[in-house]
């Protein structure tokens, strides 16, 4: 059978199916596909004044199977424009699948494409290799004869051509350079090549060695006279709370390139909720840095799979990001405050056993939230609660460990999967007291915290049953101070 249709088959699949979704847990305010399954973020860019963002998408299914590129663009980070299915695996360089990669604006002004091929070897082993395609609209893409680009030919020896994937494509002064994840005979690495046209491409050397088994999605950009290398690392040895290698861990590296090797000064999580993976980063023309990662992991089991609903996957709010104290910390973009109503603001209030706020219910809210405990106290937030389901945000603030908990609320997410998924997120506040300011966001299916200004961040799906709206705390402290808006 042809596979050259295989782009407009599935586009008029999208469309005679998009109106059978079950909208329960659509999110409101996060990026999701019009039906079907998505994951990573892929070509995450800026490009004749709007934003671009393609995914991974399996529009034919709730589960992950055969991955093409879903297409979506924004003006707000907050509303976005389906735009069609950019890449589908309809040549013979990429006829098994259309996996992660990188958008930019080459010298010519098109929108570039750089994603990992899969195609069989004469023994029927999925080779991954890379591929190009260009589009002079940022709608229609053109995969040129010469694809694959990067292949078994430009590898050193001791690498496996079936682990090479995602490259992170980047532009400098001398051309263009391309860092691909890699599994090596001892240890995953990345690997950098260079090209001046995007097409013809040489092998420079190891860039990054010695984190996990493979550190999968680059995303790679210059902050503030530092390099920092955000990756997705399969197999990283687990160390407490800072990698809990649950089934991958999403880290950054703040270091320097020196001889195109990267030389990473430090290591730490991006976000210690169990749903966040795969982001990928931005500069925009204001001067900020945006993230967006893909709000799930695998090994979960979404509901909106097993219930039928036709849907599976979110992105992340995109977060501006930043380095402070050799750092990366993350907030949410500002533009999401234009889309608050319906403010309310409490102050003062001691907590002792048991508060429940009084309020009008909104599914989609955002809350910003300073408490303050005694020496040693603990104190826990109910959100999505009805009846004796709720979602708990909990701080210690004897240990500083937060802890969001889905256990309590709604579907399971749980898996018969070698890496049975986390019921949430524990994490160690860095400089933590017994004072935390706390922003909360909170859509159908999904709970984002960002602690004491953005040093820490949480992601977490739930599904509650009842799709209760409910608020309350307990544990002993005082609410300083809470804001609530309607997210509308
Ligand atoms: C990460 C990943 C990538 C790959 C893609 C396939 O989530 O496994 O390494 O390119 O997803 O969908």
């Amino acid at each position: 059978m042809s596979i050259s249709n295989r782009r407009a088959e599935a586009e008029a699949f999208i469309q005679a199916h998009a109106g059978e979704v079950n909208p329960a847990y659509r999110p409101r305010f996060h990026m999701t596909a019009p039906c079907g399954w998505i994951n990573d973020p892929n070509g995450f860019s800026f490009y004749r004044g709007r934003v671009h963002l393609f995914y991974q998408y399996a529009p034919y299914t709730s589960s992950p199977s055969r991955m093409y590129w879903g297409h979506c663009t924004s003006e707000d980070f907050v509303s976005w424009t389906y735009e069609g299915v950019a890449l589908a695996p309809d040549t013979e360089a990429d006829s098994e699948q259309c996996w992660s990669g990188t958008a930019l604006t080459d010298d010519q002004n098109r929108l570039a494409l750089m994603y990992t091929a899969l195609r069989p070897d004469a023994d029927g082993k999925i080779l991954q290799e890379q591929c190009i395609a260009f589009s002079e609209d940022g709608r229609q893409f053109v995969k040129p004869p010469c694809n694959p680009v990067l292949s078994a030919r430009h590898l050193p020896a001791d690498s496996s051509i079936h682990d090479f994937r995602d490259p992170k494509v980047f532009r400098r002064e001398d051309g263009y350079y391309a860092i691909v994840a890699n599994r090596g005979v001892s240890s995953g690495r990345q690997l950098l090549f260079h090209s001046d046209n995007l097409t013809d491409w040489t092998y420079r050397g190891i860039f990054l060695e010695g984190i996990g088994d493979m550190p999968e999605c680059p995303d790679f950009f210059r902050m503030a006279g530092q390099d920092v290398m955000i990756t997705s690392v399969i197999g990283l040895p687990k160390d407490g709370l800072r990698f809990q290698s649950q089934h991958s861990d999403v880290i950054y590296l703040v270091g320097q390139t020196v001889h195109d090797r990267f030389v990473p000064e430090r290591m730490e999580a991006v976000d210690l909720g169990p749903d966040f993976y795969a982001p990928q980063s931005i500069d925009l023309p204001d001067g900020r840095h945006v993230m967006i990662g893909w709000m799930q992991m695998w090994g979960e089991i979404s509901p909106t799979h097993y219930l039928d609903h036709h849907w599976n996957g979110a992105m992340t709010i995109p977060r501006e990001v930043w380095l402070q104290d050799g750092r990366l910390w993350q907030m949410p973009v500002r533009e999401l405050t234009a889309h608050r109503g319906n403010h309310q603001r409490w102050e003062n209030i001691r907590v002792n056993g048991r508060y429940t706020l009084e309020r009008q219910a909104s599914r989609w809210y955002e809350m910003d939230i300073t408490l303050l405990l005694d020496e040693n106290g603990q104190a826990e937030l109910r959100l999505m609660q009805t009846g004796h389901e709720y979602f708990r945000i909990h701080y210690d603030a004897g240990t500083h460990i937060l802890t969001t908990d889905r256990s309590r609320c709604g579907w399971s997410m749980a898996s018969d999967d070698l890496w049975e998924p986390k019921p949430g997120g524990r994490a160690v506040v860095p400089g933590g007291t017994e004072r935390i300011a706390l922003r909360i966001l909170v859509d159908s299916d999904s709970v984002e915290v960002f602690v004491n200004g953005g040093i820490l961040a949480m992601t977490t799906l739930a599904f509650p049953r009842e799709r209760g709206s409910g608020i309350s705390a307990a544990g002993r402290c005082v609410i300083e101070r809470m804001d609530l808006w309607d997210i509308i």
